[in-house]
């Protein structure tokens, strides 16, 4: 399953994110998706945990379908992000990764890391991840094993990937 191209993307960021999340959330504006930008929106210091738990929040009470998280490194976005069950927020520094965590992870979430990532990449990353599909199968299954607690079983032919 792939995200609608015309969902709503929730972007997130702190002070060492802010240019690229911007830029990025620009680039879908002028493509016509909706953007819910959950900030920040300023260069002072904040904390980055509150942007992350924000566009996680949204992603799962359903006002976006995909977030985007950018921050110094991606780090603290993405753990902080991945504290919240049923959010699969993937660290990303190319472009192969941006399309593996959709095929194989369902990445619900992509982080960025603003210091690390230069924008060509960065974009086709956010464009990849946007627009490539979740292979479920046994990676379905995988999938369902994530959260402590909630074990399925999902019937499926074993895979070896
Ligand atoms: C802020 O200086 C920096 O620590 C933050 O943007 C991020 O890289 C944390 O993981």
């Amino acid at each position: 399953m792939t995200i609608p191209p015309d969902a709503t993307i929730a972007f997130g960021a702190d002070h060492g994110g802010l240019i690229l999340k911007d830029r990025l959330a620009e680039e879908l504006r002028k493509a016509g998706r909706p953007v819910l930008d959950l900030g920040t929106h300023a260069t002072a210091s904040v904390d980055y945990p509150d942007y992350a738990h924000a566009v996680a929040q949204a992603v799962l009470d359903g006002r976006a379908a995909a977030g985007i998280l950018v921050c110094g490194s991606g780090i603290g976005m993405s753990i902080t992000a991945n504290r919240h069950a049923g959010i699969r927020c993937a660290l990303v520094h190319d472009v192969t990764t941006a399309r593996l965590c959709r095929q194989h992870n369902n990445a619900n979430i992509l982080a960025l890391g603003e210091r690390v990532i230069g924008w060509e990449v960065a974009l086709e990353a956010m464009t990849v991840f946007l627009s490539t599909a979740f292979e479920g199968g046994r990676h379905a299954r995988r999938l369902s094993r994530i959260d402590i607690g909630r074990i399925d079983v999902i019937d499926d032919e074993e895979g070896i990937n």
